[in-house]
């Protein structure tokens, strides 16, 4: 049985990430309208990872007999002045949520939950090259700066992302937890 304090987190954590697709849906948005292509479709790939970043929570919750209470997202739709401020804003963004990710490792380990412990160090890592992927993004439209081939060359580029559904979350979306055939 999952404990009721890392329960309560988990839940909060579910809204993180379905907050971080949420921005990213809205850059993915602005990127298309300012005419480039490819960066909308990195973004609509980080969408769906953010998705499955909160289905882990939601999946982890389930399987160990907790309840997923669903929570009102904060409204995080905007716009931005160029490339580079979006992707310094995901950058900022990450940052946060690595904060939150490390603050509910200290959270299991003081519950002892090993678990929850296990789930997590799985994202501890993924924050690693999240925060990674989008400052080195950042860093080479700043390099770049306003010479449109640069930034045409760049763009190319990242429109070569593409998602593939981890299968332990594909199992999850066919079969659910497994629990009640
Ligand atoms: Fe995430
Ligand atoms: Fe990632």
């Amino acid at each position: 049985m999952i404990p009721k304090k890392i329960e309560e987190a988990f839940n909060r954590q579910i809204k993180h990430e379905l907050e971080s697709a949420y921005l990213y849906l809205s850059m993915a948005a602005y990127f298309d309208e300012a005419g480039f292509p490819g960066m909308a479709r990195w973004m609509r790939a980080q969408v769906q990872e953010e998705l499955t970043h909160a289905m882990r929570f939601f999946k982890h919750i389930l399987e160990r007999g907790g309840e997923v209470k669903l929570q009102p997202l904060s409204v995080l739709g905007e716009k931005w002045d160029s490339p580079q401020a979006a992707f310094e804003a995901a950058y900022e963004h990450e940052k946060f949520i690595t904060g939150t990710i490390h603050e509910l490792v200290k959270l299991a380990q003081n519950e002892g939950d090993f678990a929850s412990n296990s789930l997590l160090q799985w994202f501890v890592d993924e924050q690693i090259e999240e925060e990674e992927s989008t400052l080195k993004i950042a860093q080479d439209l700043k390099l770049v700066g306003g010479d449109g081939r640069g930034i045409l060359m760049l763009d190319r580029e990242l429109g070569q992302r593409t998602f593939v559904l981890p299968p332990e979350l594909a199992a999850f979306y066919a079969q659910g937890t497994g629990a009640n055939p």
